[in-house]
């Protein structure tokens, strides 16, 4: 598979959870090196050695969040919304000059089924904040449900990126392509809080359904 100019190394920080892991394993299936990223570097150490089981040829190595966050030539952050502020503010100044993919939804415990949005407007827009403007965020992946990732199949949901740069966005765009989903430029940061906000809707609907993994899927493009 044809990789991105410039992108040979993608970082994931808090990879060594539920959504970290399945885009590991499907952007290390697509050729890409992964760097894990963890509070302990024993945890992320471990965490790629697990990804390596089932992919020994890939290029996983696990690293400190701050030391995965400089060997990234992108970087994608997948914590929860309550610990967000306090790791970014812990590798921000290994960001510079990089897009930083922001999945952070705003759960906020134990009503995750109910939107519950910040009052800064989303959790995207706090994460641009926080690292500033030297650093292009990108919303994605809010809307996916993690333990449909582990496989190499095609994912049967959309993905919506959002951010204010349509460069950026076009790059994390065929990321989430190489990662077998359909994605689409869903317009500018501040749109993130449509997509950090439908999540509550779709675990609403998970828990109203038992067994489900609902996703979102957009219908109507003239051209794609
Ligand atoms: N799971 C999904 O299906 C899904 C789908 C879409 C979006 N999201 C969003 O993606 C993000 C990650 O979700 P997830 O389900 O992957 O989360 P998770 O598995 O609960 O946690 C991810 C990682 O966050 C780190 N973490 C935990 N507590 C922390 C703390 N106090 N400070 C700093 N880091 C901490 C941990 O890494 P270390 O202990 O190794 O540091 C953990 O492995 C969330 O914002 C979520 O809303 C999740």
């Amino acid at each position: 598979m044809e990789q991105i100019a410039n992108i040979k190394t993608i970082s994931i920080i808090g990879g060594t959870g539920a959504l970290g892991t399945g885009l590991a394993s499907r952007w290390a299936r697509a050729g890409y090196r992964i760097i894990i990223g963890s509070r302990q570097a024993d945890k992320a150490v471990n965490s790629a050695a697990a990804l390596h089981k089932d992919l020994p040829d890939a290029a996983i190595e696990g690293l400190q969040n701050r030391a995965a966050a400089a060997a990234g030539d992108i970087v994608i952050m997948t914590v929860p919304f309550a610990h967000q502020r306090p790791t970014l503010e812990d590798i921000r100044s290994e960001l510079a000059g990089k897009i930083l993919i922001d999945t952070t939804v705003p759960l906020v415990p134990p009503k995750v089924a109910r939107v519950q949005m910040p009052a800064e407007g989303c959790a995207a827009l706090i994460a641009q904040q926080i690292v500033g403007e030297n650093v292009t965020v990108v919303s994605a992946f809010q809307n996916v449900a993690a333990d449909l990732m582990a496989s190499d199949t095609e994912m049967g949901c959309d993905v919506l990126v959002a951010g204010d740069k349509l460069a950026a966005r076009e790059v994390v765009i065929q990321l989430a392509e190489q990662a077998k989903f359909k994605a689409w430029h869903a317009g500018p940061l501040a749109n993130s809080g449509a997509m950090e906000a439908l999540t509550s809707v779709l675990i609403f609907i998970n828990k109203r359904y038992p067994g489900s993994h609902a996703g979102v899927r957009v219908t109507g493009i003239a051209t794609p």
